[in-house]
């Protein structure tokens, strides 16, 4: 039952989270937390999340389903009920954000609109990523799976990561690659993390080669000199070290 101190907590909890807009949204300086609480829809569907979490884990049917869709439609930003959301968290802008239901985030993490947190399959139990401390998600970015990303992380507008995300790296790019680790670029032998290998790329160049070597057998057979076009090579195989720049 909803007792003095749950009300307490989840008043605190309201404070941190009205404290975190204003700290990470510099159009949030100097307004009013009414106006924050009733103009932001990142801190509408948290709000709204927090209630529909705490009657979910009561065992309360139907409500924070209803309560999660609501939200959905009023602000663009679908939280499932079940997922776990710690202190200080913020979405700026929100719309289509996603947060699936065994998502895990810690506390003052930060995410940009169009973020998903999401699943990569049918698979049931824990399939959507962990997000630790500190964390912080640009727009657009996927992350897929039962992953984790490692506190101060941050991941890069557009990114789509599926993989671990070491603590303290920025990653961008897809597949999401590291291009900081502790704020230098990763250093030492074998670390080209930058230039990874393009299958798709490999396959066009290939394909667009035995199509030249084809116009050049054509053209000699129909005693033509025509020069065939050259295939554009997409990216270079092998790309300069990023190490030590
Ligand atoms: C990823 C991000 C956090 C990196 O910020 P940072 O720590 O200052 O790092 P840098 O700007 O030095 O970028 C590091 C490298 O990643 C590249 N990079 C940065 N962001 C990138 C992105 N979204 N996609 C692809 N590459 C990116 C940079 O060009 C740089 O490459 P280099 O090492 O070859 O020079 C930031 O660029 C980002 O995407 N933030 C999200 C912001 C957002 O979503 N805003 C929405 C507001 S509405």
């Amino acid at each position: 039952m909803l007792g003095l101190g749950t009300i307490a907590r989840g008043i605190g909890e309201v404070r941190r989270d009205l404290s975190a807009v204003h700290a990470r949204d510099p159009a949030a300086r100097g307004v009013a937390s009414a106006e924050i609480v009733t103009s932001w829809p990142g801190v509408q569907a948290l709000l709204a999340h927090r209630v529909a979490h705490g009657l979910h884990g009561m065992g309360v049917p139907f409500v924070p389903r209803s309560l999660s869709m609501v939200s959905r439609a009023l602000t663009g930003i679908e939280i499932h009920p079940a997922a776990c959301i710690g202190h200080g968290f913020f979405i700026d802008h929100g719309s289509g954000v996603v947060i699936g239901e065994t998502a895990r985030i810690g506390d003052d993490v930060t995410l940009y609109q169009g973020v998903t947190l999401g699943g990569t399959g049918f698979a049931t139990g824990k399939r959507h990523p962990t997000l630790e401390d500190n964390v912080t998600v640009g727009a657009g970015a996927k992350l897929l799976g039962a992953i984790t990303v490692g506190h101060g992380a941050k991941i890069g507008a557009n990114t789509v990561v599926i993989h671990d995300v070491p603590p303290n790296t920025t990653v961008v790019g897809n597949p999401g690659h590291p291009v900081r680790v502790d704020g230098r670029r990763p250093e030492g032998p074998d670390t080209d993390w930058v230039h990874l290998p393009d299958p798709i790329a490999d396959a066009i160049n290939a394909l667009s080669a035995r199509i030249g070597e084809l116009e050049r057998d054509v053209a000699a057979l129909s005693g033509q000199e025509r020069a065939p076009g050259d295939g554009r090579v997409l990216r270079p195989v092998q790309g300069p070290s990023p190490a030590g720049g």
